[in-house]
């Protein structure tokens, strides 16, 4: 684990995060959702968010980690990525979704995600402020 913490580590600080932190980031500094639950519950929404624009990347990874087989195509290894991770956060007894959301603030952490991971972060699509809140509500319980 401390070995994976520290490949984690020198992988971010060279590319950066993507949008599953930039949310994750507001969510903490309005409502003090910890980080790591924060980016557990995104994680999957985020992914799906993407759509095809991640199947060959998520799909090897899919395929690397075991979770998918070489007859998947990128499409299906990729969904059973993100089904993996969802009975992951299951089993952990993470919730979906966050109560804690309030409408009227999702302007405001759209608008904080939105600066903070455009144009820095290397995501596979960039989104608007107005994609974002989308994105906010989508998450809200
Ligand atoms: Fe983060």
């Amino acid at each position: 684990m401390l070995r994976a913490s520290f490949m984690a580590g020198n992988a971010f600080t060279r590319s950066y995060v993507g949008y599953v932190h930039a949310i994750a980031h507001s969510l903490g500094g309005q409502y003090h959702v910890p980080h790591g639950l924060a980016n557990a519950k995104i994680l999957p929404v985020m992914l799906k968010e993407y759509r095809k624009t991640i199947d060959k990347k998520l799909g090897k990874l899919a395929l690397i980690s075991h979770i998918a087989s070489e007859n998947d195509s990128y499409s299906t290894a990729k969904q059973k990525m993100i089904d993996f991770i969802e009975d992951l956060n299951q089993k952990m007894n993470i919730e979906e979704g966050f109560s804690e959301i309030q409408e009227e603030d999702i302007n405001s952490m759209a608008s904080r995600a939105e600066k903070e991971a455009n144009p820095l972060y290397p995501v596979p699509k960039l989104y608007s402020k107005e994609e974002l809140a989308r994105i906010y509500l989508k998450l809200k319980k």
